[in-house]
């Protein structure tokens, strides 16, 4: 009897680290090279992350390894990174016509995402910005306020 009680508390007791286990994943923080974020920058960051499982990642790919010639990468992209003050705009009224990602053309319309607002906008990009060996650095409300009022 007491090792038949041994034995139940040890299958919980794996059961709950288990589960732990799977919360500390799915609150994943930003890669080492973002020790220096603060609270609000993690906060957005983990926000942009949920939402880009929502609205790109059918796309763009869980990874943002892109598919094939259709959906460009996201992943280490140099467009991401050369084109920061167009990311705004392009997450929020989308992209059409040919660009060069990595060296790869790509030409295929990517849709607006006219409800997100400013701030999301910007969660989506500290995430995007700051996974998958980008570092972009995080993007503040401001920064996508002034970015979306810019002219052509
Ligand atoms: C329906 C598929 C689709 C969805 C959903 C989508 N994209 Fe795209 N995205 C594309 C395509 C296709 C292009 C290339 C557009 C072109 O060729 O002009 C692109 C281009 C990009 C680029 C610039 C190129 C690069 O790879 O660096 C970024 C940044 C980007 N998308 C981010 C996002 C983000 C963030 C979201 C979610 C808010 C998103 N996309 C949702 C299809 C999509």
């Amino acid at each position: 009897m007491k090792k038949q009680l041994f034995l139940f508390s040890l299958i919980v007791g794996l059961a709950t680290s288990c589960s732990d286990s799977k919360k500390a994943a799915d609150n994943e923080t930003p890669s080492s090279t973002l020790s220096g974020f603060d609270q609000k920058e993690t906060q957005y960051y983990s926000n942009g992350r949920r939402l880009y499982k929502t609205i790109c990642q059918n796309c763009h790919m869980e990874n943002g390894e892109g598919l094939g010639r259709l959906i460009p990468p996201l992943a280490k992209s140099d467009f991401l990174k050369n084109n920061r003050a167009d990311l705004p705009r392009i997450v929020k009224f989308g992209l059409h016509g040919p660009i060069s990602v990595n060296g790869v053309e790509f030409n295929q319309p990517m849709p607006a995402n006219p409800k997100l607002t400013d701030i999301e906008v910007a969660e989506i990009l500290t995430y995007v910005g700051n996974t998958w060996g980008n570092e972009v650095g995080s993007f503040t409300t401001e920064e996508v306020i002034s970015s979306l009022s810019e002219k052509e």
